[in-house]
């Protein structure tokens, strides 16, 4: 018994060596640690408990038969985060490049499909060379068993991936159908084709950073949501953003004991600027009214005009979403809508409810917006918090006009309780667009047109760009004291706590794409 035992002990300590001293010391050098290494670190200490160690590949390809690597290049199992279950798979780039076999693709679908029987999240540690060429088509089919799971867990589990090394070719569309994707500097790229592929079929001359690193990705591409330092950086984002998720689509969000006062006043009361067009920053506003410090933004570096993440209100998670008077005044997008509408749709997918901040003076204008499709592209935003379920909360800060404040979960989309502050101003158009269009004849013929335009601009202030015409209509349910706003909405969030909604019986709908 001992020598079997011992026997046992070998091929275990064997399997955990990847593909051996040279390569993980080339993986240090690379400034990556090994995905050993990496899951030690993701997990809680000890917790970490392996699945399919000691599956070997049963390809004979290319004499791939003589090099039969215990793992196959893939790391697999459960461990806890928080002291909760999750699910990982961790490519090796020792061994094989950490490239994709028919055993390797068998691997993850096992911990996929168990992380969507047990309901608990699944995190990948993307490090990969993409399809094993020696299997060819096997590999090929591996991904696409992968593919389909990440499509039927979607919604189900939260699936979470972070790109540790190269993810290219059709590798990327895993990731790509997952909730998040954590990005690290330098040492992690994605695309679909290669530099030297794309030099010999167009010509064009581009390095791998700039084709698809972190930055490209997280601000300009929107692929990707955080842009690491380093890969200890994006493991401890992880650990931090599932600590705002539930383990699954039938669980509430998990609450932490609460650590700010639920009765405190907002210090948010001078943060608007009495002059409409002046900016403010409405990250000051989200930090004052959520728990202090518990705001965690997502996609910060993308379609920066939007503000997206998640919160606590009195240790109850929730998703924000806000407009930034900063960038662009708050105008809606393009990269805007497709930010909001994604990240709508996960908090609605896994009931975190939303509280959206409202400075918005509209889409937009321009051909270059008009002829990349913003009407298809807002209408997603539009069409996610129509959907949405979730108790949504609307606090309207200062600008809500035209169709921009339908979007922005209006009452007549299906927010729960919407206010607005006393700086609202909810309108068709902004004072001075709205003046030109109904006065063009009368100012062309005003003896002092300058005088004039500022007279009406000020009574169209006067009797529309306020917010009390809405709350007389009920559209808003109350114009609130900003300092008020912390507290009145924890008691509606428990308010709603119990909200249920049937929608009508359909297949799916049909989102605008
Ligand atoms: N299939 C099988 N083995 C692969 C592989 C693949 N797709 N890609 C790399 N490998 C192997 C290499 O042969 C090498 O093996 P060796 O150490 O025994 O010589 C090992 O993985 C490491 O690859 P290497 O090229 O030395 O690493 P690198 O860090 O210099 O480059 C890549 C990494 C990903 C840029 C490079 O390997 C590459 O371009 N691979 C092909 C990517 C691709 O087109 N994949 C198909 C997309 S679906």
């Amino acid at each position: 018994m001992d020598d079997r035992i011992d026997d046992l002990r070998e091929k275990k300590a064997d399997a955990r060596k990847g593909g051996g001293e040279d390569r993980i010391e080339a993986q240090h050098d690379k400034g990556k640690m090994t995905a050993r290494e990496r899951i030690d670190y993701f997990l809680d200490d000890d917790t970490f408990e392996e699945i399919d160690q000691l599956r070997r590949h049963r390809s004979t390809n290319f004499d791939l038969d003589e090099n039969r690597p215990a793992g196959d290049g893939v790391v697999t199992g459960y461990g806890e985060v928080d002291g909760r279950t999750v699910f990982v798979f961790a490519h090796d780039f020792t061994v094989f490049g950490g490239s994709l076999g028919e055993v390797f693709a068998e691997k993850v679908c096992k911990v996929m499909d168990r992380a969507m029987e047990v309901g608990a999240p699944i995190v990948g540690l993307n490090d990969s060379a993409g399809a094993r060429i020696q299997e060819g088509v096997v590999a090929l089919g591996g991904y696409a068993d992968v593919f389909h799971r990440n499509q039927q867990a979607s919604g189900v589990i939260p699936q979470i991936s972070a790109i540790m090394g190269p993810c290219a070719g059709g590798a990327v569309y895993s990731p790509a159908i997952t909730d998040f994707i954590f990005m690290v500097q330098d040492t992690s790229h994605m695309f679909i084709t290669g530099p030297d592929v794309i030099e010999t079929v167009t010509g064009e001359e581009v390095g791998f950073d700039e084709l698809g690193g972190a930055q490209t990705h997280t601000s300009k591409t929107g692929v990707a949501d955080f842009a690491e330092p380093a890969e200890e950086e994006a493991l401890d984002d992880i650990r931090h953003l599932l600590s705002y998720l539930p383990q699954n689509n039938v669980e509430d969000p998990p609450r932490v004991e609460p650590w700010d006062d639920p009765e405190r006043d907002a210090d948010v009361a001078d943060i608007v600027p009495d002059q409409p067009r002046k900016p403010y920053d409405i990250v000051s506003v989200v930090d004052d009214v959520v728990d202090e410090g518990s705001f965690f933004e997502c996609a910060g570096d993308y379609a920066r005009n939007l503000v997206t993440g998640f919160g606590r209100l009195d240790g109850h998670s929730v998703g924000v979403v806000a407009n930034q008077p900063r960038v662009d005044a708050g105008t809606l997008d393009i990269d805007a809508s497709l930010k909001g509408a994604r990240f709508v749709r996960f908090c609605d997918a896994f009931n975190i409810p939303i509280v959206t901040f409202v400075d918005v003076p509209g889409f937009m204008p321009g051909t270059d917006q008009e002829h990349n499709g913003i009407i298809k592209h807002g209408a997603k935003l539009l069409y996610a918090f129509s959907e949405a379920t979730v108790p949504l909360m609307t606090v309207i800060t200062r600008k809500a006009y035209g169709g921009a404040y339908d979007v922005m979960a209006s009452k007549h989309v299906g927010a729960d309780v919407n206010y607005a502050w006393p700086t609202a101003e909810i309108a068709v158009m902004g004072p001075r667009g709205a003046v030109n269009v109904l006065y063009r004849s009368e100012l062309d013929e005003a003896d002092d047109p300058e005088e004039r335009h500022q007279e009406l601009i000020d009574e169209y202030r006067e009797e529309f760009a306020n917010p009390y015409t809405a709350a007389n209509r009920g559209y808003v349910d109350d114009v609130l004291e900003p300092t008020d706003t912390r507290r009145r909405l924890i008691s509606d969030l428990e308010m709603l706590r119990s909200k249920r909604v049937d929608g009508p019986s359909r297949k799916h709908g049909n989102i605008p794409l």
